[in-house]
């Protein structure tokens, strides 16, 4: 079966509309565990005073917050995505922060060009561009809206081999649910894990000055039934990998997950294996 990109961003959206909730309730776990390769990519974002900020697919706004509260009252953050219920989410967050300089704006990050041109310093996207069919026209439509020498940087997922605690789940569903494995190109979690991909796709959109770092982000919870909890609450795409089978089947796969986490529970509580790359370029 080929892949229809407008079908799969349909989906996207009703995933996100509907673990919306569900992400945002999961914040302070995010921070904790994204914290960190959160303020290196505004670092290499050049996140600072006064900055005009574009975060795109920005979900429940956790990166968009931390850098409005770098930007401070002389800068502004624009948080952007294609789930108008996350940004609420985003919105809501912002708002309790005490945070002035914050907008939202629904809109898919393959359509930037919609933005004014050169009208950002820095534009940052973290675990969500990976989901978009065409990087290229989303990376030409950040180059497009930031001015000259702005910055971009995002943080994505390495390999499956290296996050086990999201692999692990994704192929016991697939295997469960007896889906094909995914193509070579389509949007995934894992689909920008080779750095020198993400370099050439930066390089392809005009970017230049690329800077990449692979750092270790495990994902530490009280036990591996926590990190199903999380998976289950806020991961929508397993859902609809989960779809096609009967309800109770689904709840036999999320029991073999638990036991197969299982396997990086410690004396300190489950630290689930997550590595991440870290990329920064330059208009
Ligand atoms: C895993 S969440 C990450 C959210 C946020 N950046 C964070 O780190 O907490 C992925 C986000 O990508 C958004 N997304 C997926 N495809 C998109 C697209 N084509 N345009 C804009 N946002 C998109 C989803 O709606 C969702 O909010």
């Amino acid at each position: 079966m080929s892949f229809d990109a407008e079908q799969y961003k349909r989906t996207t959206r009703s995933q996100w509309e509907e673990y919306a909730a569900g992400w945002a309730a999961w914040a302070p776990l995010l921070e904790s565990w994204l914290g960190d390769a959160t303020e290196r990519m505004l670092d290499m974002a050049g996140v600072t005073g006064g900055s005009r900020v574009l975060d795109v697919a920005a979900g429940a706004g956790g990166q968009a917050i931390a850098a409005a509260r770098r930007a401070g009252p002389g800068g502004h953050v624009l948080a952007t995505d294609l789930s108008p219920t996350i940004l609420d989410h985003a919105a809501k967050a912002a708002a309790a922060a005490g945070l002035g300089n914050f907008d939202t704006r629904e809109l898919d990050g393959e359509r930037l060009h919609e933005l004014d041109p050169a009208s950002f310093d820095a534009a940052i996207s973290r675990v969500g561009f990976i989901y978009f069919p065409n990087r290229d026209q989303a990376l030409r439509g950040i180059h497009r809206a930031l001015a000259e020498g702005g910055r971009f940087a995002t943080v994505t997922y390495s390999t499956a081999a290296t996050n086990q605690f999201f692999s692990i789940p994704v192929s016991i569903i697939r295997e469960r649910a007896e889906l094909p494995p995914p193509a070579v190109g389509q949007p995934g979690p894992f689909s920008l894990a080779d750095p020198e991909l993400l370099e050439s796709e930066l390089r392809a959109a005009g970017f230049g000055e690329v800077e990449v770092q692979v750092v270790d982000a495990p994902v530490r919870l009280p036990s591996a039934a926590e990190c199903v909890r999380f998976e289950k609450e806020s991961f929508g795409a397993l859902h609809q990998m989960l779809g096609g089978m009967a309800p109770e089947d689904r709840e036999d796969v999320w029991t073999e997950i638990e036991d197969a986490l299982g396997q990086f529970e410690t004396p300190d509580g489950f630290v689930g294996p997550c590595e991440l790359v870290i990329a920064g370029a330059s208009r």
